[in-house]
């Protein structure tokens, strides 16, 4: 997927389709974030989330992993200057970067899993949880297909014209939603919270890495600082 050519009109698109209701889910969990110290966020896109996360955590350090050269643009001209030296931005491929392993206490993606087939997905969050430190809290946006004929229909139709949107306009091979809820579970870690909007095709999901049950947890104030190569 290449997001460049439609960096700039991203915002625009997403309000036109569905007003702020994306921006809610973004924020829903943002209050749980405060605290964290060592952040990992992914596909962060045009910079919207990093901001209002940087101004309500005045302490994190922050690795943004975004595959598009014109969204990290964006986004870093969106943080004011004190912010910005809080953030390393990587323009990599998140399926090949390197994630030390326990390193973070917060992982963030909103509206990215869904960039990837289920086998790509598998690797990916298998390999995010590992850098999860036990305790850690990883925060997810996605859309999803809720049970119920007329809500899973209401669904299927909007993930049509999406995935169909972003295959046109940015070479995106995955076709449907990885089934990213199993497979976070599978990489161990257990849905603490959850919210729901636009009759279940958007959720905001809470989830918690547990903490080794014979190793000190690690709080937001005792994290060791890791580096990212
Ligand atoms: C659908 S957009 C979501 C952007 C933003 N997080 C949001 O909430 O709207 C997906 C983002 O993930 C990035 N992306 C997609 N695949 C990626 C990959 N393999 N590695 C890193 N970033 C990727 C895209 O460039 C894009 O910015």
């Amino acid at each position: 997927m290449n997001a460049d050519p439609i960096a700039a009109f991203y915002r625009w698109i997403e309000y036109a389709a569905f007003g702020k209701a994306l921006e809610r889910r973004r924020f829903a969990f943002l209050s749980r974030a405060a605290r964290a110290r060592r952040v990992l966020i992914l596909g962060e896109g045009d910079g919207r989330f990093l901001a209002r996360f940087l101004a309500v955590n005045d302490a994190a350090q922050v690795d943004v992993v975004e595959a598009s050269a014109a969204m990290l643009a964006l986004a870093r001209e969106r943080l004011p200057a004190p912010a910005a030296r809080r953030v390393r931005f990587h323009h990599q491929d998140a399926l090949s970067a390197p994630l030390p392993a326990d390193s973070y206490d917060l992982i963030v993606t909103h509206f990215f899993l869904d960039c990837f087939a289920a086998d790509d997905a598998a690797r990916l969050i298998a390999r995010l949880a590992a850098a999860l430190l036990p305790g850690g809290a990883w925060i997810v946006s996605e859309f999803e297909e809720p049970p119920g004929r007329v809500a899973r229909l209401h669904a299927r139709l909007w993930l049509s014209v999406m995935y169909t949107f972003f295959r046109f306009t940015t070479g995106l091979t995955a076709g449907k939603l990885p089934p990213y809820a199993a497979l976070l579970s599978r990489a161990g870690l257990i849905r603490e919270e959850q919210q729901q909007a636009r009759w279940g095709l958007m959720v905001s999901q809470l989830w918690r890495k547990p903490a080794a049950a014979d190793a000190p947890q690690h709080s937001f104030d005792t994290l060791p600082l890791c580096g990212f190569p």
